[in-house]
């Protein structure tokens, strides 16, 4: 490992440059990473939670279709100009929030090859240090210091470190799939293999890559060398993979706290609900709601008429 990989991470990856069908029509005009969570994009949680652990320059790899995405991030003067004029001090701040968060920057996938060829386009940016790679789908509860903690375990032990998720046998199909050794400490494992998104009669454990990464600059001479995997598209867990092949350290930190996968149309209702429900300005009319409305919600199987 080369000094420079001793370096603390200072730099975040975020690939947006997914089509987003899963949530066909809402996703046709506007790209899925701006669908709100109560007010605030999906996106913008994401690029504060990068900002919180310390990584204050980030970069958006993005694709056709995503230019709102560049203008979310953009200041608005005109919008500024016009609620300065009406004093609406907490407008001006929620407008700025995007903005002043963190250091966005932007480079263009071209084509739509995979996650691993999408975290390569970020080689130049990231140059001869580790960082970290944050999937938008995934969302972690801001209490649930994962990113933090999975820094701390980088810089202690070099080399990659990865999230995991117990997800049980019958759901790992949908991720990539690990294979551990528990000798590390409490929560955090060596990975001893990957495999992405494998039938579940061959999967190695029910333990399934989350969306955040911390990975060794070596990774892209890998992604380099990496030929089109599962669905034809160059998998990150496949250079993760030979990482490991090779003996470099791969660790994986298990998370234990609330994820919600917005990609998922039923986990982003939940998250919705959930994140406004705590909401001091929101919280308490809708938890008075939804207990009423749970009250009198028919029986599953019941007919609604
Ligand atoms: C990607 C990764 C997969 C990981 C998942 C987590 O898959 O390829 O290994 O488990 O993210 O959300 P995708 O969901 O983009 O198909």
């Amino acid at each position: 490992m080369s000094n420079l990989a001793r370096r603390p991470a200072r730099k975040a990856v975020i690939p947006v440059a997914g089509m987003g069908t899963r949530f066909l029509p809402a996703t046709k005009a506007v790209p899925k990473e701006l669908l709100p969570v109560v007010d605030r994009p999906a996106l913008q949680y994401i690029v504060e939670e990068a900002a919180r652990a310390g990584l204050g320059e980030v970069l958006m790899v993005t694709g056709r279709n995503k230019a709102a995405i560049e203008d979310f991030f953009d200041r608005v003067p005109e919008l500024e100009a016009a609620l300065e004029k009406k004093g609406d001090a907490d407008r001006i701040a929620a407008v700025h929030e995007s903005t002043e968060v963190a250091q966005v920057h932007f480079v263009r996938q071209g084509e739509a090859r995979g996650l691993g060829h999408a975290v390569l386009q970020a080689a130049a940016f990231v140059g001869d240090e580790p960082f970290a790679v944050l999937l938008g789908d995934d969302l972690i509860d801001a209490r649930d210091l994962l990113l933090e903690e999975m820094l701390a375990v980088q810089a202690e032990h070099g080399g990659s470190v990865i999230a995991l998720l117990d997800v049980g046998m019958e759901n790992i199909d949908k991720y990539g799939a690990v294979a551990i050794r528990e000798d590390v400490q409490e929560g955090v494992v060596t990975v001893t293999g990957l495999v992405e998104k494998p039938p579940v009669e061959e999967a190695p454990s029910s333990l399934a890559i989350i969306g955040r990464y911390v990975l060794a600059p070596e990774v892209f001479d890998v992604l380099r060398e990496t030929a089109p995997g599962r669905g034809g598209e160059i998998q990150l867990t496949d250079a993760l993979a030979t990482l490991v092949e090779r003996g470099e350290p791969v660790h994986g930190v298990v998370f234990g706290g609330r994820r919600y996968d917005t990609g998922d149309k039923l986990d982003y209702l939940k998250a919705v609900i959930r994140l406004a429900s705590e909401r001091d300005d929101l919280g308490p009319a809708l938890r008075g709601w939804l207990r009423d409305f749970v009250t009198e919600l028919p029986a599953e199987g019941a007919s609604s008429s």
